[in-house]
Order: C-alpha cells, then structure tokens, then sequence
C-alpha cells in the first residue's frame, strides 16, 4: 500500500509539476510573446519615427537647399544691381542750363550743335522772347531738352505779390503748354531770387546753378570756357545764357571737351531725380 501510496503520491507531484510548469512555459511564452509583441510594436515606432526623420530630414534639405536658391537668386540680384550701380556711378552727369532765350539766331545755333553732339540741356525761356519763335520751343521739345520757366519778362518775382509773381510764371508756363503740350515744371528765378513764400512754389520747382562762369559780363569764349572746365565736377549745374553767340560757341566747345572726360550731359530733372 504504501508503495502504491507513495507511487501515487509521486505520481500526483509529478502530474501537479507537470502542470506548474506547463502553466508556468505558458505564462512564460505568452510574456515573450508580448513582449516581442510590445518589442515590435516599438521597433515599428521606432521604424516609424525613423520615417518621419527621414521625411524631416529631407524637408530640411529640401528647406535648405530653396534657401540657398533663394540666397542664390538674391545674391545674383545683388550682382545685378551692383553691377547696374557702377555702370551707373561710371557715368558721370553734369547739367548745363541756358537762361534767358530763345534767341532768334543763337538759340537755333546750339540746337544743332547739341543735336550733333546728342547732348540734353534745359532752357529756362523768358516768356516775351517766345511770340515769333515758336519753332524753336518746338525743336527744343522735340530734341528732348527740357523747357523751364524763367519769368515772362525777366521780373525780380521776390519782390511781386505771389499773385503776380504766380501770374508772371504762368503766362510762359502758358505759352510754353501751347506749343509743346506740357506745362513747365521748373523755375529758374531771374537773379536767382526766390521767394520760399510763394503760393505758385508747390507746382514749381525752384533751380539754381553750381557753376556760374558769368558769361554775360565777359561775352569772351574761351574765358567762359576755361572757367567752366576749371570748375566742372559731377552732378554740377552750368549756367549759361543762349542770347550771345560767345556763350553758345562756349557750350559747344564745353561739350566736346567734357565728354572726351567721360561726362554724360542730362537735364536738370534727370539730375535732380538721382
Ligand atoms: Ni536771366
């Protein structure tokens, strides 16, 4: 009895080990299982993610290289307007401006000889001197110089009340209109007296001058020549006067010269609007 006993009690212990440790490779397995459930789960996170990075990684790039296009682009714009800047600062501009005309003799005479030479100049036109010679304010128009203003009868107009003084520019200015189709848009103050009060000065602009050789007082060519040359520098404004054929010989002889030093003749208003 008691081996069958104990057989059976063996048996019994062996039977409850079996089924301990089949429970317990069960567990066992089913722990691995989730475990290399859960691992995968994260290796695919992680593949995942990895995705992701690469996807951001390559947004960067993508980022990074458009911005260097970009920088590229910018840098090339720059280059161009670098380089359109010093084309622009080789040309050196200067202004040479006629007062008091138009002449019925000089003033045809330095329109051809600018036309020649493809020189652009402004003319401040006395009002009076116009009536007769409408052609030559046509021609001046057509040969792209400006027309200004400079009084209709060579007034002091800081010494009128700005209605005259108004009335005084808007007679030429008038004339002016009549034959070319454009107001004047630029005064020059006879004696160089303007008058900062004046009502008419938002519709004007008041210009002087830098160079002035007093042409008038010498009437000599060369003397008007060589103060002009001696004084000349970029961006200056020259006066002179078209109603004596020694200053309109002088312009020429001007011209020639100061181009052949790389000078560009423009118009006041080009001038001004740099
Ligand atoms: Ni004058």
């Amino acid at each position: 009895m008691d081996t069958q006993i104990r057989g059976k009690a063996v048996g019994f212990v062996l039977f409850a080990a079996m089924i301990f440790l089949s429970i317990y490779f069960q567990r066992q397995q089913a722990q691995t299982d989730a475990e290399q459930a859960a691992a995968g789960q994260v290796a695919a996170e992680q593949q995942a993610e990895s995705g992701a990075g690469q996807q951001l990684g390559s947004d960067a790039g993508q980022q990074a290289g458009s911005d260097a296009g970009q920088q590229l682009g910018s840098d090339a714009r720059q280059q161009a307007g670098n380089s359109v800047g010093q084309q622009a600062d080789m040309e050196k501009k200067i202004a040479l401006t006629f007062d008091d005309g138009p002449h019925p003799v000089y003033t045809k005479l330095l329109l051809d000889g600018l036309r020649e030479r493809g020189v652009k100049a402004t003319f401040f036109v006395v009002g009076e001197n116009i009536p007769g010679r409408e052609d030559i304010i046509r021609q001046m128009a057509q040969d792209g110089h400006l027309i200004g203003n400079h009084t209709y009868d060579h007034c002091d107009i800081s010494s009128l009340s700005a209605e005259e003084a108004c009335r005084e520019l808007k007679k030429t200015s008038d004339l002016v209109e009549q034959i070319t189709g454009n107001a004047t848009a630029y005064v020059r103050p006879p004696f160089g007296k303007w008058d900062d009060a004046l009502d008419c000065r938002t519709s004007m602009i008041a210009v002087k001058w830098t160079v002035d050789p007093m042409d008038w007082t010498t009437k000599n060519t060369s003397q008007v020549v060589a103060k002009v040359l001696e004084a000349a520098a970029e961006n200056d404004i020259i006066l002179l006067h078209d109603y004596y054929e020694s200053s309109v010989k002088a312009a020429l002889e001007i011209v020639d010269r100061l181009q052949a030093e790389g000078f560009t003749f423009v118009t006041v208003e080009e001038l001004l609007l740099e």
